[in-house]
């Protein structure tokens, strides 16, 4: 389950970085090299990226990822529209720029109760579908996507936010009509579908002890009937100042234990809004408001430098468990793609990811750059 790892090569590319001269640093500066030996880096697509229509995006792709991860088109509601309509050209586009590029191609994902058309959940009749209906419409589902992929997708998230906050299971469709069989049929049949392929259970807010006791409880049930589960995706949806270190630190300690650790997702929101909200519940939204919208000249640099240091700080804390720890992906490349633009309010201007929105590095691309160097040394 663990990768062997040979730690040589960064160390040797980051001795480099000190004569370079700091307007070279962007070309010169790689995340993926940086990080070759420790996990996967990436970023999550979008439509236009992986179709070919970003090419100033693809650039910062190649450059600096590892691994790529499909924003939405690989949604059920994207790629499986109607019972029998499936539509697989944008995904072929994604995997195909993953292969160029030589990248882990994660997909994302294969049951979830967002994004789901509604007559996944319903008989013909327009009403509520029964148990076997609804398991035989997953099970075709998955055997369908991912075997389509199979060999070619690296690794699934399989079942994505199951819980509620406080570790009881959420109370979806899924769970409503079929019970804990949704999740047993979904990793049974993930593996029919591609033997190969690693499979993930992925939650936000899972640095909440509950919920990372929820997310442990589940992992293992299923680990117990025999079941694969690889590995346990924290999406990384985090704050300025919340969640801390230490409670990060906490779930990735605990999760390790049962598999590999990935941070998927990852965006720091720097914009206020008018909940102590947590985490990434896309229904959770609120109407817009100007005074949410604080930076819509730019980021003050005293921000800037806050974002900068919280990234220093998390990667500090991956690279500490690059033993436990397989792949950081970044939901978004550039501030102008990041769902926080929409979401918790739509039509604001947000700065979570660390390339701007005329497609350079932010402070922190560097931040994390040097926060590695100084732990390893
Ligand atoms: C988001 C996408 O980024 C948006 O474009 C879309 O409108 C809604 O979904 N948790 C997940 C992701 O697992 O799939 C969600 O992505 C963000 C929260």
């Amino acid at each position: 389950m663990r990768k062997n790892r040979i730690l040589v090569a960064a160390g040797v590319a980051l001795a480099t970085f000190g004569s370079v001269a700091s307007t070279n640093l962007a070309e010169e500066t790689s995340l993926k090299k940086i990080f070759k030996d420790d996990f996967y880096i990436g970023a999550a697509l979008n439509h236009r990226q992986a179709t070919g229509q970003d090419p100033k995006a693809e650039a910062i792709i190649a450059q600096h990822f590892s691994t790529i991860s499909p924003e939405n088109l690989l949604k059920w509601e994207s790629v499986h529209p109607q019972p029998t309509t499936f539509n697989y050209k944008p995904a072929d586009a994604y995997v195909a720029l993953g292969k160029k590029h030589k990248q882990f191609i994660v997909g994302h994902a294969l049951v979830w109760h967002q994004q789901t058309p509604k007559w996944v959940f319903e008989d013909e009749a327009g009403q509520p579908a029964i148990k076997e209906q609804l398991l035989k419409r997953q099970t075709e589902h998955i055997m369908a996507v991912a075997g389509r992929y199979k060999g070619q997708i690296n690794g699934w998230d399989v079942v994505n936010e199951a819980l509620n906050d406080d570790g009881t299971m959420r109370q979806s469709k899924w769970y409503k009509i079929a019970g804990d069989d949704f999740l047993a049929n979904a990793y049974q049949t993930a593996q029919k579908a591609d033997p190969k392929a690693e499979l993930y259970y992925n939650d936000y807010n899972l640095w909440k002890p509950a919920k990372r006791d929820g997310a442990i409880k589940l992992v293992k049930s299923l680990q117990a009937k025999g079941l694969k589960v690889t590995g346990i995706g924290m999406q990384g949806h985090w704050g300025l100042e919340s969640p801390s270190i230490q409670q990060i630190e906490e779930s990735i300690v605990a999760f390790s234990k049962l598999g590999n650790v990935m941070i998927t997702e990852l965006d720091i929101d720097v914009l206020p809004n008018p909940s102590n909200r947590a985490g990434a519940d896309i229904d959770a939204t609120f109407e817009f408001d100007q005074k949410y919208n604080v930076y819509t000249n730019g980021l003050p640099n005293e921000v800037q430098q806050k974002l900068a240091k919280r990234y220093a700080d998390i990667f500090t804390l991956f690279h500490k468990h690059r033993d436990k720890i397989t792949r950081v992906t970044f939901w978004g490349v550039t501030d102008a793609d990041s769902w926080l633009n929409d979401w918790p309010i739509k039509g604001r201007t947000s700065y979570p990811l660390i390339f701007d929105r005329n497609y350079q590095p932010k402070p922190a691309l560097q931040a994390i750059v040097q926060a590695v160097k100084k732990e390893k040394s």
